[in-house]
């Protein structure tokens, strides 16, 4: 009996990995699309109609990307735009109807269309072990997870601590103008940061990667306070001092006043959400466990805070 051969085209069709990516246009989407392309592999974005004409979508498609236009509403929908693919990574960023009611109807159409592999949108500190409403975004992702843990699919997770980009932005840890390092706590708790280029690199590789355990661990740095001041000092040449705000405790009553003051239900990111953050990572709880995975894919350079530090000069 002779194995039917195909023809080259076909052949090079059938080795080139497919990944579904949703939330293709946001921060991190657009650059796991990227390295999922630089990675060789064949990215169908899904997007909703109202994002389709968008300066993003245009850029997924000068990537080379197909752009599908999606109704998370509709598992039928989903379930076509997840046909044949490899892979499904989810890079969506919202509440409970995305993270928990758009993921889990992604999550059934990728089981439906018979797709292995499913990445979350957790891309995050370690929420595992946190207790339920020490941060509402992570509870959400605990939800979406009981749903995940259920499904015939092989999950992975990517656990990446707080993106590290952010402590030139929102973050406000490493203030340039008084020249402090503010914290509450102990200024030697160690905190992972990673870049979102690396988080986005890292992402793409484990797409293409069939054997991901559950739960991959990564950090560009893993830095205490003392380390940030440090690397402030370093990368802007002027010396930073620490500036300790009180405990934990105090920590969390402030996130209860400012809740309170400006509860903003509707925000993703609300201030007191921002402060729920810092409070997991400061006290520890959100700590990245066990050996981490940086190594996994020897091509991937490690951003480290001080680089991150000097380039918001
Ligand atoms: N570790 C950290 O420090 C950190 C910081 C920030 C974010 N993150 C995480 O990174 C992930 C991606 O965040 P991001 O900042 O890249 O997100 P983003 O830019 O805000 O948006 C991501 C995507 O979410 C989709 N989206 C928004 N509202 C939607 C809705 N109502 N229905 C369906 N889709 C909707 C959009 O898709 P369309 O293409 O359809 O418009 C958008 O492209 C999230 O898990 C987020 O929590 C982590």
């Amino acid at each position: 009996m002779t194995t039917p051969t195909l023809p080259p085209t076909a052949q090079r069709a059938a080795q080139v990995p497919s990944v579904v990516l949703a939330g293709a246009t946001g921060a991190l989407g657009l650059l796991i699309a990227h390295h999922l392309r630089r990675r060789g592999a064949t990215v169908r974005a899904l997007v909703r109609a109202q994002s389709n004409t968008g300066a993003e979508a245009e850029s997924l498609r000068l990537q080379g990307a197909e752009v599908v236009v999606v109704n998370y509403d509709s598992v039928a929908d989903l379930t076509r735009a997840c046909q044949g693919a490899g892979c499904v990574v989810s890079a969506l960023n919202g509440l409970r109807p995305i993270i928990v009611d758009a993921q889990t109807r992604l999550l059934a159409a990728a089981v439906a269309a018979g797709v292995p592999r499913f990445i979350p949108s957790d891309f995050s500190a370690d929420f595992s072990r946190l207790p339920e409403g020490s941060n509402r975004n992570f509870d959400l992702r605990r939800e979406f997870q009981r749903h995940l843990d259920q499904a015939p699919i092989q999950a992975t997770s990517i656990l990446n601590g707080m993106f590290m980009d952010l402590l030139t932005g929102q973050a406000p840890v490493v203030l340039t103008g008084p020249r402090r390092v503010l914290y509450w706590g102990s200024a030697d708790q160690p905190l992972d940061f990673t870049t979102l280029v690396n988080t986005a690199d890292f992402t793409a590789a484990a797409a293409l990667d069939a054997t991901t355990p559950r739960y991959l661990r990564v950090a560009g740095e893993v830095a205490s306070i003392r380390d940030l001041r440090e690397a402030a000092t370093a990368a802007t040449g002027h010396r930073f001092r620490l500036l300790r705000a009180g405990s934990l405790g105090l920590l969390g009553t402030l996130i209860k006043v400012s809740k309170a003051l400006a509860p903003a239900p509707d925000e993703v990111f609300p201030p007191w959400q921002g402060m729920q953050y810092l409070h997991n990572m400061l006290s520890g709880q959100a700590k990245l466990a066990g050996p981490l995975d940086n190594a996994r894919y020897p091509d991937i350079r490690w951003t480290p805070v001080r680089e991150v530090l000097a380039r918001g000069q």
